[in-house]
């Protein structure tokens, strides 16, 4: 019975810092670049990156260590023509809260936010089939389910 349990744990141990640690997301910094956008393996350092983006046009942007990322999407336009002008994709420190971030006062009074999307999963950050992975995870975690299931039955 116990081995049973430290197996199944070893077992979710290993699931979760699998899902942790291969997160990958869309990465772009600006409109143009978002036309053709790369994948990146979400690390500390892709998400400074991202943070130093976030920081030329918000306050607020947090030094963050932390390990845990999301996916971010997004997008800035124009207020009076809706011209896109600033977009930003990539693996984000979760803690950043990228989506509450108030812009540097000299674009807030033109700039609206079009855009803000945090999410988790692989590349859930450009299109709605990114929601694919999430079912894959789904998936995992039912068949994880009944394999319990089997354990202790
Ligand atoms: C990322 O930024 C944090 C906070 O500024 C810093 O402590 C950490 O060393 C940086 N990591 C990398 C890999 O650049
Ligand atoms: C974050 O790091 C920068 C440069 O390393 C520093 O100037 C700034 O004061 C730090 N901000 C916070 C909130 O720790
Ligand atoms: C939209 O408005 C901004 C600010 O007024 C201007 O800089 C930009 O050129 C405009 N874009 C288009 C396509 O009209």
């Amino acid at each position: 019975m116990y081995k049973k349990v430290l197996t199944v744990s070893v077992l979710l141990a290993f699931i979760c810092v699998r899902l942790a640690a291969s997160l990958s997301c869309y990465t772009c910094v600006n409109p143009n670049d978002c036309k053709k956008p790369k994948q990146t393996t979400c690390t500390t350092a892709a998400a400074n990156v991202t943070s130093d983006y976030l920081r030329v046009y918000h306050d607020n942007v947090r030094n963050s260590s932390s390990s845990r990322f999301d996916c971010l999407a997004l997008q800035y336009t124009h207020s009076n023509n809706n011209t896109v002008t600033y977009q930003l994709h990539g693996c984000v420190h979760s803690d950043v809260s990228a989506c509450a971030l108030p812009l540097k006062a000299q674009y807030s009074y033109a700039w609206r936010k079009n855009k803000c999307v945090i999410c988790s999963g692989n590349n859930c950050n450009k299109s709605p089939a990114g929601k694919m992975s999430s079912s894959v995870y789904t998936i995992a975690a039912a068949t994880l389910g009944l394999l319990l299931v089997k354990i202790y039955a």
